[in-house]
């Protein structure tokens, strides 16, 4: 480890992940749904960015400014990288550590702070400085996002990343991080299966431990072998927050406030009978045993009356992302539940048509058939699911569309030379990102260089052909031409079919 790094693990870079729980739009439905004002935001800043694609689509994509800090400079570099292909102006990336970034002098107060994959893994110093920070920049009604993982959830699992960071710290520095890491998974593994008592305590951490198998080695170096890891209780993560005045506002996925998904009767009646709003989340831990927690804290809080919230409400406008037959009328969380058809069918009636829909016209339309709660407890579950999303004024969409599209292009050519391709492109009309898989990219990608479309598939295996790659059918690859051809052929139609349309919609290329 170098002394920058504090312990935090820099030899391998993380992995190039979007989180749309940072783009402040995210707050706009759970807000309302808990009853709170949804600030303006105008400053944006993101605190230990990775490698920037979240931070770079929420810049080319909003109307924020952001300002953000990750320590490892090649992250840094990275996302300079990207906003540099995008719109430089609309962000300010450092590679500082939080100590140094937070005492800078030239950063505005912030509307909304995030911080995704970071309070579990740096030091109580580091926890510190960052209330400090929040506490000094955070507007008065500004927002943190805050994520992390949770107690008890963690309890009876943490042993296992007790051994892998063991095994890891003792392990050679002459071979590669990856080999390291498989070795500490392996080793754990072979450790616990013979901890007999201990498994009887938590008999799923075997199981556990060896689904670490199959994931990204370069993820599980920065969620597991870091020197810091302090899974924690709400009460305190609270206890920390308070210092910066901050009270809890919601879950960052409605879903995850949904009592009717979440909880059996008697679950339900304790959590109703508990009137403490801390004390409420505590239980709701308990019971539902949370690993990981992703909300949103508020620095000052009120609620709105009635005729505020469906004023707020009546401002919105939705856009349908999935076909209509891909919707399912069955939401399963903690618990499964049937969605009404007689509520929903009469709204998905409306929003098939693709277009964008403002939700003051929905409420009229729907009047006499859907009210005013189940509609918006509609719409917040669609768009908990990502079935549905809000979209931007047309004044931001026309602002930001030449910015994100820009990036967007950048990521399509990026994915026509690297075997690995970031699958998330930006959308000016809703100021988040979706994913499109490889070949959708290279499809996309003939598409905004003006190739017609009877001769994308064509384009596209040129393109494999000079990375020296063939398609893979059923496990197998394909060795001959018209083979290869026949499979993107298929893939071309599948595109075209829906997601082609619904990319030209969300603005991804131009038209
Ligand atoms: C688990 S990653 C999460 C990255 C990103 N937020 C995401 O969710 O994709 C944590 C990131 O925080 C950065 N980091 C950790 N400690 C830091 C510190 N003290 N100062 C600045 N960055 C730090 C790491 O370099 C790493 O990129």
């Amino acid at each position: 480890m170098s002394s920058w790094s504090e312990g935090y693990v820099n030899n391998v870079t993380y992995t190039h992940g979007y989180y749309p729980n940072l783009n402040p739009r995210q707050m706009i439905i759970p807000f309302l749904m808990a009853r709170l004002p949804v600030p303006k935001v105008v400053n944006a800043c993101e605190l230990g960015f990775g490698q920037g694609v979240s931070l770079n689509v929420h810049a080319a994509a909003g109307r924020a400014r952001w300002y953000a800090t990750d320590f490892n400079p090649a992250h840094a570099l990275f996302a300079q990288n990207l906003a540099d292909k995008a719109d430089p102006e609309k962000l300010l990336i450092a590679d500082q550590g939080f100590n140094e970034f937070c005492r800078r002098d030239d950063l505005p107060e912030f509307d909304f702070i995030g911080l995704h994959g970071i309070w579990s893994w740096i030091s109580e110093d580091n926890r510190r400085i960052i209330v400090d920070f929040v506490r000094r920049k955070l507007k008065l009604g500004g927002v943190l996002y805050v994520s992390y993982n949770t107690l008890p959830g963690w309890s009876a699992h943490a042993p296992m990343r007790h051994l892998l960071l063991q095994y890891n710290k003792y392990s050679s520095t002459v071979h590669s991080q990856e080999e390291n890491t498989a070795n500490a998974i392996a080793q754990t593994e072979t450790v616990l299966s013979h901890s007999h008592v201990l498994l009887q305590n938590a008999p799923d951490i075997l199981n556990r431990t060896q689904k670490l198998a199959q994931q990204d080695r370069n993820y599980l170096a920065h969620e597991y072998l870091n020197q810091d890891w302090q899974p924690m209780y709400f009460a305190d993560i609270e206890k920390s927050l308070s210092e910066a005045k901050l009270s809890f506002a919601c879950s960052a996925r409605y879903l995850e406030d949904f009592a009717e998904c979440l909880y059996d009767d008697e679950q339900r009646r304790l959590m109703e009978e508990t009137q403490n709003p801390s004390l409420r989340q505590t239980i709701k831990d308990f019971l539902l045993n949370t690993q990981f927690r992703s909300d949103f804290w508020i620095k000052g809080r009120y609620l709105l009356n009635e005729e505020e919230l469906r004023r707020e409400w009546a401002k919105l406008t939705v856009l349908l992302l999935k076909p209509r037959a891909d919707i399912s009328y069955q939401i399963t969380r903690h618990r499964t539940i049937q969605l009404s058809a007689e509520l929903l069918d009469p709204l998905l009636d409306i929003l098939q048509d693709y277009e964008r829909h403002n939700v003051g016209d929905l409420m009229v339309q729907l009047a006499g058939k859907v009210n005013f709660a189940q509609l918006t407890n509609l719409i917040a579950l669609l768009a908990s699911l990502e079935e549905l999303a809000l979209v931007q004024d047309e004044d931001t969409i026309a602002a930001v569309t030449e910015s994100t599209q820009k990036l967007n292009l950048e990521l399509l050519e990026r994915s026509s030379t690297h075997h690995n391709p970031i699958v998330h492109l930006a959308s000016p009309v809703t100021g988040g990102a979706y994913t499109f898989w490889r070949m959708e990219q290279l499809f996309l990608l003939a598409h905004a260089r003006g190739i017609p479309q009877a001769q994308w598939t064509q384009y596209v295996w040129g393109i494999l052909q000079n990375l020296n790659q063939v398609m893979i059918r059923n496990g197998e690859a394909l060795q001959d031409e018209a083979d290869n051809l026949a499979e993107l052929s298929q893939l071309k139609d599948q595109f075209v079919a829906f997601k082609y349309a619904q990319a030209l919609r969300l603005g991804i290329v131009p038209a």
